[in-house]
């Protein structure tokens, strides 16, 4: 099932839940939706019976209140609460799907514009970087992709990596009080272990960029029996570190504010504003590590990032710039 929002009726769907969502655990009476919202009753209506197909269940004895909410994020109820102007207004939300990336590529081709989400509850394809998948469980975790169209330089895309990742660390510490980390160019650490992962894939054109899809999978309320045993050592979520579980749609409304501020920063003045928190969120930065940049192993000393967001390094053959690569940590 997909689910588009950005046109009037889906707007209106928004609002009324909104209304719902504010009110719930009491019966809200079509009078004062109305009032609150300022819509006639025939569109009130109209769009409670949307959003009941969208799988929101909505109980209509003696006023209206909320029942019970999918697993999926309908894009009425993600844009209820959404405080962005333009990352996130055109939302495509599915249950399940291959790839957000690949549906957000697809969409970017046929000139789908600058903010547009991609959100999916489940994926059977979920990429990761260097050719790897990414567990996609349904109901426990936010996948989704934007399709950004940024008037930068092809050299500036691994910024937008760090850009997203600080925005997912900065919200998943004020969500739910934890201090992650980014381990360069593109994981979200809690401890050692990964909470978040981000894949950007461009298309350029000379040394422009046309567009770049940005793809964020962030475990949110994976318990760790959810992750494969291959992965337990490795990977953890929020609701784990946390101790509690997280409201995804919550999480994800304040994840696209904070980028949407973040991004316009990064494309008014570049990294110089988030430079220095980048750096104090780094686990490799004033660290000895091994990077490995295709078939190359390049080891040294981290000793900061440059205003494209590349990693620099000392090493006995003198200073190196990085642009992306594998890094483990040595000692
Ligand atoms: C990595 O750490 O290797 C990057 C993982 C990126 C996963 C996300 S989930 C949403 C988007 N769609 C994909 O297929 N991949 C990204």
């Amino acid at each position: 099932m997909i689910q588009r929002s950005s046109s009037q009726s889906n707007i209106i769907q928004a609002e009324v839940l909104k209304t719902l969502m504010d009110s719930r655990g009491r019966r809200a009476a079509i009078g004062k939706i109305s009032s609150s919202t300022g819509l006639s009753r025939k569109a009130i209506k109209e769009a409670i019976e949307e959003l009941r197909s969208s799988g929101i269940h909505i109980d209509s004895r003696k006023g209206y209140e909320i029942a019970s909410l999918p697993h999926s994020i309908p894009a009425p109820l993600f844009l209820s609460g959404l405080k962005s102007r333009v990352i996130g207004r055109e939302v495509y939300s599915y249950k399940t799907i291959g790839s957000t990336n690949e549906t957000a590529r697809r969409m970017a081709e046929s000139g789908a514009p600058e903010g547009t989400i991609v959100l999916s509850d489940r994926q059977t394809q979920g990429r990761g970087r260097l050719g790897r998948s990414w567990h996609s469980p349904a109901g426990l975790g936010l996948y989704f992709s934007l399709i950004l169209r940024p008037r930068i330089p092809f050299d500036k895309v691994p910024a937008l990596s760090l850009v997203a990742a600080l925005s997912v660390c900065r919200v998943t510490d004020r969500l739910a009080g934890l201090d992650s980390m980014i381990k360069w160019p593109n994981d979200c650490l809690i401890g050692s272990r990964k909470m978040a992962g981000i894949l950007v894939e461009v298309s350029a054109e000379l040394d422009r960029l046309s567009y770049a899809i940005l793809g964020i999978g962030i475990n949110i309320n994976h318990r760790e029996k959810d992750f494969p045993s291959e992965l337990r050592s490795m990977a953890t979520s929020i609701a784990i570190e946390a101790g509690r579980s997280i409201d995804r749609v919550g999480f994800l409304q304040k994840l696209i504010y904070e980028f949407e501020k973040s991004y316009n920063n990064f494309t008014r003045y570049g990294l110089r504003l988030m430079g220095p928190e980048l750096v104090e969120r780094s686990t490799i930065i004033n660290r000895d590590i091994t990077v490995r940049v295709g078939k190359k192993k390049i080891s040294g000393r981290a000793v900061g990032l440059d205003q494209n967001g590349a990693l620099r390094m000392l090493t006995e053959d003198g200073a190196r710039i990085i642009s992306a690569g594998e890094v483990s940590l040595r000692g």
